[in-house]
């Protein structure tokens, strides 16, 4: 069976999807409210999401190598998430992933997976 990391096309697939993403979270006025909770220079969140992914999905553990257990909702804490942000990451991943033609059956997968994740990040009410 093969990972998610592979069916996605591996390393240089998942770096363009993450581009995709923080392009779109950076370019569209719609994603401002998450935009904003996050620095300047996009370069690190880039890298930071890219090396997470790459675990997440099967792939070679480079986040966990370099910082070990990611804490993710922790790290979080800091940033006011409610269904508003929690939304707008989902809409600007799923368009990254429409943009970057992830096939059908592995987008409903990682929609649903990235889904439970966002939620779980939610730290206010609304
Ligand atoms: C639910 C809405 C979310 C919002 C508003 C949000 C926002 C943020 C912000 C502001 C940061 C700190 C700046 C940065 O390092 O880029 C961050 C870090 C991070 N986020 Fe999210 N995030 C969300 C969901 C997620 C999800 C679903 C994932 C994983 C699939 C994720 C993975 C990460 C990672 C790996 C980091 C870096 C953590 C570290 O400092 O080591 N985030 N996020």
């Amino acid at each position: 069976m093969n990972t998610h990391y592979q069916r996605l096309g591996g390393q240089e697939a998942i770096r363009k999807l993450i581009d995709r993403f923080y392009d779109l979270m950076d370019e569209d006025p719609d994603y401002y409210g998450i935009r904003k909770l996050h620095p300047a220079d996009l370069t690190e969140s880039r890298n930071k999401l890219y090396w997470y992914l790459s675990g997440w999905t099967g792939g070679p553990p480079e986040y966990t190598d370099r910082f070990g257990h990611p804490f993710l909702r922790q790290k979080h804490m800091p940033f006011a998430i409610g269904e508003s942000e929690r939304d707008q990451w989902m809409t600007c991943m799923l368009r990254a992933m429409d943009d970057m033609v992830v096939e059908t059956d592995l987008k409903q997968e990682l929609k649903a997976a990235f889904f439970k994740l966002a939620d779980f990040m939610r730290n206010r009410t609304g």
